[in-house]
């Protein structure tokens, strides 16, 4: 069967339902292909943390009142090491800007739902997907859904297919650059039932590794603690992983962790990615396809959404104006903002985790790095302005 529409997006992630729906919002049709289920998107936990401009970007697209009301707001963050915890207020750093906790999968509900409100197409569980002619006037997607084999023609091709997707390996090797680092160590994330235990996130730097205490909700917290990224989970018993969190997290003054039931616990890897450029021919790489970041400052899920807003911006201007320049300048565009979360991600994994080879030297510079930044107002400010996210246009 063949079908056609403007702008065939591949992944049903936060870049590409976003995607379609601000194009949908300027009358641009497109058609979203993702290989899992609608449920299995809906209910996979990933991020928690949304900058200031992710929430308004989503407020504006009428998307804001299920957020306001069950996300929380937060004005700071702690950074804990040596048995203290020191406060970065955001409010008062960065000029009145927050960042709001809401679960990832809650924000897929509200894009999915939007969508196909709007009468949209998503088409779950389709497989095999695979890209022609991307450097033609005319790409072309073919899949598998429900058993039919399906040929859509597109203007444009939108690579929204996070890490592991097929997309990026279009780019020939001679055209596309790649830059990676790999950590010696990996993050054990947990979801507890149990009440908060503080009103921010902590960040923590012990000897004994990295430990951050976040939240998803009045009766679920989410934590996590540095491990080795080889470990197997069922190597970690609950009260081994409660054990190691109370460790980590304690303090001079006896600050409680709060603890019940673990409901889930997985181990992920952390590594940086940059692929340049995040276009070739009609094919616009977007999210997690073009880059990842280490998860320590938050920001794999907002770079997704400040993408797709240039492309969306970019593909309206193409179809409005019939004008091609913002479409030309946009991995330029991007990857000033990619390189900077890059940087940020970086620099706060770096200063907040035990590496494997570190000696005295060492973690005597990660401590004055700590200082430093709870010490100084201006190092304070570079972290509140980076964490609650750099302007879309910056
Ligand atoms: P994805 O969310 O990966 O979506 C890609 C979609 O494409 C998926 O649904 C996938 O099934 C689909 N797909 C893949 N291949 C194909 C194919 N061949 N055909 C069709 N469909 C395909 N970011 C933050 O900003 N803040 C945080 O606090 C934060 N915390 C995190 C914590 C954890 C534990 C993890 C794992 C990540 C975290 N991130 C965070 C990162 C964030 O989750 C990702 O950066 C974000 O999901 C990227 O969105 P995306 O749409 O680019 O890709
Ligand atoms: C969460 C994840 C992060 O990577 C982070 O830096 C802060 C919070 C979270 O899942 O809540």
């Amino acid at each position: 069967m063949n079908r056609r529409t403007r702008v065939g997006i591949i992944g049903a992630g936060p870049a590409g339902l976003m995607l379609s729906l601000l194009l949908s919002t300027e009358g641009i049709d497109s058609l979203v292909l993702e290989s899992r289920s609608r449920e299995e998107v809906e209910t996979t936990i990933r991020a928690g943390v949304l900058e200031q401009g992710t929430v308004d970007l989503l407020t504006e697209m009428g998307l804001g009142e299920r957020m306001k009301r069950e996300g929380a707001l937060h004005h700071g963050i702690e950074l804990r090491f040596d048995g203290e915890g020191h406060r970065i207020d955001f409010y008062e750093l960065a000029n009145g800007r927050a960042i709001t906790l809401y679960p990832q999968h809650e924000v897929l509900k509200d894009l999915i739902a939007a969508r196909l409100n709007q009468g949209g197409h998503i088409l779950f569980n389709v497989n095999d997907v695979q890209l022609y002619d991307v450097s033609s006037s005319q790409p072309r997607l073919r899949f598998v859904h429900e058993n039919e084999q399906i040929e859509l023609h597109c203007d444009f091709i939108a690579g929204c297919d996070g890490f592991h997707g097929v997309a990026r390996s279009s780019i020939p090797e001679a055209k596309q650059q790649v830059f990676t680092r790999s950590y010696p160590f990996g993050w054990l994330g947990i979801l507890m039932e149990a009440p908060p235990s503080a009103k921010e996130l902590i960040y923590t730097y012990s000897e004994r590794g990295f430990a951050l205490v976040s939240t998803r909700s009045p009766e679920l917290q989410r934590l996590y603690i540095q491990c080795d990224p080889n470990d197997d989970i069922a190597n970690w018993s609950d009260a081994m992983i409660l054990e190691e969190l109370q460790l980590r997290l304690a303090t001079r003054d006896n600050w409680k962790l709060l603890v019940g039931p673990i409901i889930q616990k997985s181990i992920l890897a952390m590594r940086s990615f940059v692929i340049e450029p995040m276009q070739y021919g009609r094919l616009f790489l977007a999210g997690d396809a073009a880059h990842i970041v280490p998860p320590t400052g938050a920001k794999g899920l907002n770079l997704a959404v400040a993408d797709v807003r240039h492309l969306a911006r970019a593909l309206t201007m193409f179809y409005k104006q019939n004008q091609t320049h913002l479409l030309e300048a946009y991995s330029t565009t991007c990857l000033r903002r990619v390189w900077r979360a890059e940087h940020f991600s970086w620099w706060m994994t770096s200063m907040l985790h035990r590496f494997p080879d570190d000696d005295a030297f060492q973690q005597r510079m990660q401590r004055a790095q700590l200082d430093y930044t709870v010490r100084s107002r201006v190092a304070a400010t570079s972290l509140a302005e980076n964490y609650v996210g750099l302007p879309f246009d910056w």
